[in-house]
């Protein structure tokens, strides 16, 4: 019996996560559970699980949910996450969306635990500290994004196979094949209807404006200790192939299934080995198999390229670009700005960003903070 904690349980992924624990009572316990603001959802999963622990954001939030649930410990706000990432289990599941996820995967590191990883800000944000955490803690950091979950299920037994190429798959999101001047007249519907993945907001726009492939290329640099320049991104509208992987004799190997985020949740869980599905899987011969290869239009979406500078760039190039972006995203869901504002604002952000150099978590978290400010000015245009 495996002992799992998930940080943001009622997420897309965490929800997802907490299907795969019901199908499989007899591999998976819920340690602890964390919410922002949906308690109704919360208590619920309590009720369901049972966990030692439990966070809400808020205060007054949590002493209602205590009040409910006696057998639980309910905390609350950052220090709670931390608590919950830091409680004991086998494995941490960080689902929480954004650079608050950074702080809790850190102590978690620390304390020696395991990490299913879907938060992509915390190595997007973290990169070498987040890494050089986890080889002096010894732990493991499993994927959870299908792509990094792909190449890592590729690498499988190639432990001593020097890695040509990684390529990771982009579905293209809702406006592939969009010319610049299309894409000044997205509305917000349009950029929240993705054609594959049903997601939480941040990354279904981030997938709308590609930032999310731009994220994952610097995750799978930090990931896969692999240089930038052999990462490669190829559209592939079907989502078929979550991303592959190419060694020194030119042979590709790549994963391949329905989307379903359950998979590689359940592969982060159970890995090595393979828990079984109910469900089919893809069907070769239906109207999902035909597999097309597309390069990326860079033109219209520079969001990827402005991921892949900020690597070059090195520094707090990434944190910049992450923490603009999560204001941008911010402001475009809550409509004070429009689609084309996220790229147009961060090549400005990116452009102008005095690099520091990152010695510590607090340093990140500076940085963020500062960039933060900077975008909501620009986005506000003081
Ligand atoms: N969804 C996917 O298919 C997918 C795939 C690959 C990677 N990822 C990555 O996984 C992460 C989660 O994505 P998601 O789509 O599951 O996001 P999501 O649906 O928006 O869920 C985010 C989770 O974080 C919690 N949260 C939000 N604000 C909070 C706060 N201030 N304090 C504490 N908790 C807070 C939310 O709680 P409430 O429900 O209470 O708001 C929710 O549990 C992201 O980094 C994303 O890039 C997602």
């Amino acid at each position: 019996m495996k002992t799992i904690s998930i940080l943001g349980s009622t997420g897309s992924i965490g929800t997802q996560a907490l299907e795969i624990v019901s199908a499989n009572p007899d591999r998976f316990r819920i340690s602890a559970l964390t919410c922002g603001r949906n308690i109704n959802l919360l208590s619920h999963q309590i009720r369901t699980f049972s966990p030692e622990i439990a966070v809400a954001e808020r205060a007054e939030d949590a002493l209602e949910l205590q009040k409910i649930h006696p057998g639980t410990e309910i905390l609350w706000g950052a220090e709670g996450l931390i608590r919950a990432a830091e409680s004991p289990c086998d494995l941490l599941l960080n689902s929480l969306v954004g650079m608050m996820g950074l702080v809790p995967t850190f102590h978690a590191i620390c304390k020696g635990k395991d990490i299913a990883l879907a938060n992509k800000e915390t190595l997007v944000a973290g990169g070498q500290l987040i890494m050089d955490a986890v080889h002096n803690a010894g732990v493991r950091l499993l994927p959870v994004d299908s792509e990094h979950s792909a190449i890592f299920q590729c690498l499988q037994g190639n432990s001593g196979n020097p890695v040509k190429r990684l390529i990771l798959t982009a579905s293209g999101g809702p406006f592939r094949g969009w010319t610049k001047e299309q894409l000044r007249q997205v509305t917000l519907e349009q950029a929240l209807d993705h054609p594959r993945w049903t997601m939480g907001p941040k990354i279904t726009v981030d997938s709308a404006t590609l930032m999310n492939k731009g994220l994952e290329v610097i995750e799978a640099r930090w990931l896969f200790d692999v240089a930038p320049e052999q990462i490669q991104v190829a559209v592939h509208p079907q989502s078929i192939v979550h991303s592959m992987v190419e060694f020194r004799d030119n042979s590709i190997l790549a994963q391949l299934g329905n989307p379903d985020m359950r998979v590689p949740i359940a592969y982060a869980f159970s890995w090595p080995e393979r828990v079984p599905f109910r469900e089919s899987g893809l069907d070769l011969f239906g109207s999902g198999a035909c597999l097309t290869f597309e390069e990326v239009d860079e033109q219209a979406f520079p969001c990827l390229g402005y991921a892949r500078k900020a690597l070059e760039y090195g520094d707090s190039y990434a944190i910049a670009l992450n923490g603009a972006n999560e204001v941008l995203v911010d402001l475009f869901l809550r409509g004070r700005i429009s689609f084309m504002d996220i790229p147009d604002k961060l090549g400005i952000i990116m452009e102008e960003h005095r690099p520091v150099s990152i010695d510590c978590i607090d340093t990140i978290l500076q940085v963020d903070r500062q960039i933060r400010e900077e975008a909501a000015r620009l986005a506000a245009g003081v």
